[in-house]
This record gives C-alpha cells, structure tokens and sequence, in this order.
C-alpha cells in the first residue's frame, strides 16, 4: 500500500491526515544544535551525508512525522551553479549578486551534480532508515525565488532589485530563469533517482513578484519544470509552495500541473478550498505553534473540519520558528495523529 501522504497527494481523502512540517529539522531542536555548533558552516552540514541525514532523521524519531525532508537548502543550487553563496550566523545568506548579464553567462560552467552529489547520498542514507510507511520528500527553490537572492544577493523586504532587473533586463533575465528551469529538473530527478517519494517546490517570495511576473515568472516556469520532472517520474506527487500567491493560487494551481498546492498562513483555508480543487497542505501559521497550545489545538481542529472531505496534508504555513517549544511539536504530533475521519 503507497504511503499516507502519497495517497492524500493521488487526491484520496485519506482517514487519518497526513502530517510534516516545513523545518522541522532545525533549530528549535536541541540534538539539532548540538550537531550544528561542531561543525564550520551551514553549507557544510548540507553537503555532509551523514550530518544531512542524521539530522532530517531526527524529527522523524521524536515525532514521527509522515514524511521526512531532506535536510539541504535551496540555495545550493546558486552554489552548484558557480554563485559564491554563504551563511552568516545571525544575518542569513549572502551571495554575489547578480547586477549585470555577464554574470548569468558565467554561471553553469560545470555539472550541478558535482557540487551536488553528497545531496543525492544522504537521500540515499535517510531512505534506507527511513519506516516503510515514511515519505522521503525532496526539494528546491523554484527560479523565481532563487532568482530572487541570486540578484538581491541576500534576503530583501521587496525584492525591489529583482522586479526592476526582470522589467529591465528581460532578455538576460529570461536566460537566468531558464538556465534555473533547466538545472531544478535535472536536480529533482537525480533526487527522486536517489530516493525522494515526493518533491516539494518553494517560492517562498512569488508574493513580492507583480500580476503579470506572477504569470511570466512563476507559473511558468513551474509548468515546464513540473512537465519536465514529470516526463522522467510520472508517478512522483509534486507540491507547490508559492507563498503569499493570494488571489494567484487558483490560477497557480489550474495551469501549472502540480499534484497539491501548500498554503501560507495569510490565506484562509476554506477560500482556497473553495477555490482550488486539488489536493491541499497547510496553512497553520507557525507562530500559533510556538504560543499557547491550548487556542492552537482548537485552531488544528477548525483546520481539519474545514478540510474534511478533501484529499488534505496538515502543515505549516510557513516554516518552524526556531523558538518553538518541542513540547509544541509532540502536542501536535499526538493531536493529529489521533483524527480519524
Ligand atoms: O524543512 C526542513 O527541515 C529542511 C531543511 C530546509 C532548510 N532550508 C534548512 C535551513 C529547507 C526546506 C530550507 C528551504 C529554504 N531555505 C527556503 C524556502 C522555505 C522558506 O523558508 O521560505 C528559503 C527561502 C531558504 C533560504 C534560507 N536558508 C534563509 C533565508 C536562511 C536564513 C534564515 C534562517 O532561518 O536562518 C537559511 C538558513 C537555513 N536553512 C537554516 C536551516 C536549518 C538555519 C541555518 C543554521 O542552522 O545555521
């Protein structure tokens, strides 16, 4: 039998809800601080198999979530294409930026999969631990949002430098993202090829992208990936995360061919729902989670009466924040998987 999320995913409204949460290796967890304060930098976590594995593994044994994300990020695709990207503790990625064409024709000199591979290897490690019932989830940033830090060079309020760089340069802009699209399908299949089950695409900033760059630069370029992966893996689920997409999460959802769409926390649950008729993830905002338990519980539960007769993955609608009590974590854990439909 496919595992829970798998189902959930094939569009079945499963009786008990599948559950994970994005982030849920990190900082909140106190085994995965104690890992990460040994080692240099964040980028060499992520290119070490047995510290990326050990740590995508450690919510699963605490909570025992449906699926486990492989621990990586999504910027190491910008690495992988050549971008000097780093990790500065307290102020987040820092990259290169991109100000002029030139540099896009510099990028993607070498293999991905040469910077790449120790991902591949720890998907492969997580995968033979991982219960049979677990899902394997792999990921990436879809071009916008890594077009996004490739051209602000780090993280921005607006991202002001990228709309005015797409209206512009919009011939050199077109080249980054198809040199995006290109490199994020061929990186997801050699992850489904090392084990992932299901793949799950961010767009973490399509919120700050204008109406008609939503159309050019998000679901667009997510059709061609989702048909590119799709060529290879018919059967491997794709989930799309464009956060704060609004009003543009029907038409996300309608044309680009992803089999569920993940909901942020400013959207309400029951317009998407009424809106969307494909399998849906969400959208608890993070912050709830991290405060009093006793509204977040009700909460939960509005949340799975609003979806219960749709296929449905519980989740955040954002990331875990890293000041989250683990207590939290295990109080919703055992609340969901007590649900039955
Ligand atoms: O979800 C998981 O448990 C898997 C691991 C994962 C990380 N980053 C680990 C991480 C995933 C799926 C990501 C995706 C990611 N990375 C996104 C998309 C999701 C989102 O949050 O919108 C984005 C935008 C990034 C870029 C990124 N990575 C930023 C802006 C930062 C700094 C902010 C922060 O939270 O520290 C990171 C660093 C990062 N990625 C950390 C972790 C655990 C913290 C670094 C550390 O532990 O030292």
């Amino acid at each position: 039998m496919s595992k829970l999320i798998v189902r959930a995913l094939q569009g079945e409204v499963t009786e008990k809800i599948p559950f994970w949460l994005m982030r849920q290796a990190g900082r909140y967890l106190p085994e995965y601080r104690a890992i990460r304060k040994d080692v240099g930098s964040f980028l060499e976590m992520c290119y070490t198999p047995s510290l990326a594995s050990e740590v995508t593994l450690q919510p699963i044994h605490r909570f025992h979530m449906d699926a486990a994300i492989i621990f990586s990020d999504i910027l190491v695709i910008p690495h992988a294409l050549g971008q000097h990207v780093e990790f500065i503790a307290g102020e987040g990625p820092k990259l290169e930026a991109i100000s002029h064409a030139e540099q896009i024709n510099q990028l993607g000199k070498k293999s991905i999969h040469e910077t790449l591979s120790p991902v591949y290897e720890a998907l492969k490690i997580v995968k033979g631990e991982l219960p049979h019932q677990t899902a394997l989830i792999g990921f990436s940033g879809a071009p916008w949002t890594l077009a996004c830090y490739m051209i602000e060079g780090g993280g921005s309020k607006n991202f002001d430098s990228v709309r005015r760089f797409a209206y512009s340069n919009e011939i050199a802009f077109s080249k980054l993202i198809r040199l995006l699209e290109d490199t994020i399908a061929d990186y997801l299949s050699a992850k489904i090829e090392a084990g992932a089950d299901v793949i799950q695409l961010f767009d973490s900033w399509a919120g700050v992208a204008s109406a008609c760059q939503f159309q050019q630069w998000i679901i667009e370029p997510t059709r061609r990936i989702v048909a590119a992966v799709k060529q290879k893996h018919p059967h491997i689920p794709i989930i799309g995360f464009p956060r704060a997409a609004g009003i543009h999460y029907p038409e996300y959802a309608k044309q680009t061919g992803v089999d569920a769409v993940s909901i942020d926390y400013q959207t309400p649950l029951a317009w998407v729902r009424d809106h969307i008729s494909i399998p849906l993830q969400g959208n608890l905002d993070p912050l709830l989670l991290a405060g009093d338990m006793e509204g977040t519980i009700v909460k939960i539960e509005s949340m799975i009466r609003c979806m219960k007769d749709r296929p449905y993955i519980f989740n955040l609608g954002h990331g875990v924040v890293p000041y989250t009590p683990v207590e939290h974590v295990e109080r919703l854990a055992e609340h969901i998987r007590n649900i039955r439909r």
